[in-house]
This record gives structure tokens, sequence and C-alpha cells, in this order.
């Protein structure tokens, strides 16, 4: 690559590890490419002021984690389709003067979802979503870009829920319908997958009290959440004989795009990247 060292990085606040310069830095490895992803801690009031100060320092791009992803679509001058329906941006890229805002959750969830189950495994057939913040509404978009024919949003407050399907309603082709965490058993019968796109079994935090029993036998149990890697509802999922699919695959499919936007080459979610991101989150 010519020109002066390609160097990006992550912002987020608290100053929490990200998993992100680790698994940018494995492909920047791979690859021999001579550049940088740094971390980057940045209070939200501080938000504007640091991309300014990253653009003049000739940053190609940033990622943008919590709690910055809806400041940082506010922020941006142009938006990506997808950025625009998930009215949140994760991805930055400083070009032409301007920053250019992406969404790439949604495709890092379809892509994890179709690498594990197939692409056309879902079409057709109903899907249950528990959340409703802003990694739910990623997951409504990824779940319709898979074609299934009904998402269910179950939420803890269930008029945030509802609010998540009248938002997405005009841009979704599935049908969408939101009711309390009580509403499982009616919604998980016949369900071909769930998404947990809430925060309940992060490390610390009790995972979601569900019976697993209700959902069919084929049914496939998706838990966002990769802190800890093996979450207890997918401990659970597992004991049922239920397929599962953890957050790391989403993790690493959503830096695919923003790498290829820093540093110009698309990278592989490969076993080897897995394992490296598996010993980060040994390290702690
Ligand atoms: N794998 C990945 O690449 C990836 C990407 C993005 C996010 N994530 C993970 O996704 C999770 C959600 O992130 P977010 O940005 O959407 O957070 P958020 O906007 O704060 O939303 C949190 C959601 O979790 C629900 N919730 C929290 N605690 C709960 C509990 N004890 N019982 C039931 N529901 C509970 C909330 O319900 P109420 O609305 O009722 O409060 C809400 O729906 C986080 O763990 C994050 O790390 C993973």
């Amino acid at each position: 690559m010519k020109g002066p060292m390609p160097i990006a990085g992550v912002m987020g606040w608290p100053a929490r590890q990200s998993l992100s310069p680790r698994l940018h830095g494995f492909w920047l490895k791979e690859h021999g490419i001579d550049g940088a992803f740094v971390p980057l801690p940045t209070r939200p009031e501080d938000l504007s002021t640091a991309l300014r100060g990253l653009r003049v320092a000739g940053f190609r791009g940033v990622n943008v984690t919590v709690p910055h992803k809806e400041a940082a679509f506010a922020l941006a001058d142009r938006l990506d389709p997808v950025a625009r329906a998930a009215g949140a941006v994760n991805l930055l890229v400083f070009r032409g003067g301007g920053m250019e805002g992406f969404n790439t959750d949604v495709f890092g969830l379809a892509a994890s979802l179709a690498e594990t189950l197939g692409d056309a495994a879902l079409r057709g057939k109903p899907a249950v979503l528990l959340g409703a913040g802003g990694a739910a509404r990623a997951a409504v978009l990824a779940l319709d870009s898979l074609s299934v024919n009904e998402i269910r949003i179950l939420n803890r407050h269930r008029g945030r829920g509802e609010a998540l399907a009248a938002a997405l309603a005009p841009v979704a082709k599935a049908k969408l319908s939101a009711a309390g965490l009580e509403g499982w058993s009616k919604a998980a019968g016949d369900a071909a997958l769930v998404v947990n796109a809430t925060s309940a079994g992060m490390k610390d935090t009790p995972s979601l009290d569900l019976d697993l029993e209700t959902l069919p036998k084929d049914a496939a149990v998706c838990d966002i959440v990769y802190n800890p890697l093996e979450t207890d509802l997918l401990k659970r999922a597992k004991c049922a004989g239920l397929r599962t699919i953890d957050g790391l695959g989403m993790l690493m499919h959503q830096a695919v795009p923003s790498f290829a936007a820093f540093f110009g080459l698309t990278p592989k979610v490969t076993p080897a990247l897995r394992v490296e991101l598996e010993k980060a989150l040994a390290d702690g």
C-alpha cells in the first residue's frame, strides 16, 4: 500500500477492553500490512472533537461501539441505506473531506447465521428475537435479509419492542410483532431460530430463564453476547439438543467490511482467527 501507514481504531466508553484491536491486528499480520488499529477510549462529550482530530491526524476511519453508535449516526455526513434503516453507525470512513457512516452489525449477524445454518435455512420461517435495543434493531434487519417470514420481538419492556416493530415495519419484508417476555411459549412453538440480542447473559448477569423445550427440536439458538462465549442460554440449548451459534461469529464478520474500508483488502473469517479471539477472551 502506498502513502502514509494506514491507521484506524475503535472508539468506545467506558474504556473496557475491546476485541477489535486484536481482531484487526491478526489480519494486519496475516496479510503483512504495515498498518495499525488502536483502541481509542472516548467520552461521549468528546466524540465530535475526537473525530475531527483523528481525521486531521490522517486516520482512515474508526469503528464506534457502546455508547457512540447513535451519536455517530447523527455526526455522519453521508449514510449507507443499512445504517439509515438501523438508526445507528458502527463504522465511520473518513473520505473526501467527510465521514461516511455504515452499519456492519447487520451484515455481521446475517453472515454468521448463514455460515452456520446455510444461506437459505431460514427462508420463509419464523424467528424469535429477544431484545429491543440497538443490537436488536440490527438483528431485525439481519433476519429480514435472510428472508425469514416473521420476526417475533420479545422484550422485557414491551413498549420498547412495539416501538422497534413499528419503526422497522415500513422497511422489513417480514411480518414484525412485539410482546413481553411472557409471550415466549406462544412465540417459540414453531420458531426456526431464537436470537438473544439482550445484554442478559453477559458476565455476571444471569441469562433469560426461558423454557427451551418449547422450541422445535430442529431449531437453532444464537446468543450475540460473546463474553462469556458460552452463555447459560447456549449451554441449556446444547443440553436440549438444539444447534447453537455464539456471538463471536457476528463480531468477526462485522469486522470484515471495516477492515476492507481501512486497509483495502477483504479478509477472511477463519478458524485461526476464532482461536486468537478465544485466547483473548480467556486472557480477560
Ligand atoms: N456479537 C456482537 O458482535 C455484538 C454486537 C453488538 C452488540 N452485542 C451485544 O448485544 C447486547 C445488547 O447490546 P445493545 O447495544 O442492544 O444494548 P441496549 O441497547 O442497552 O439494549 C439492551 C437490551 O437488553 C435488554 N435487557 C437488559 N438486561 C435485561 C435483563 N436482565 N432481562 C431482560 N432483558 C434485559 C433490554 O431490555 P429493556 O428494553 O426492557 O430494558 C434491551 O432490550 C450486549 O450484550 C452487546 O455486547 C454483540
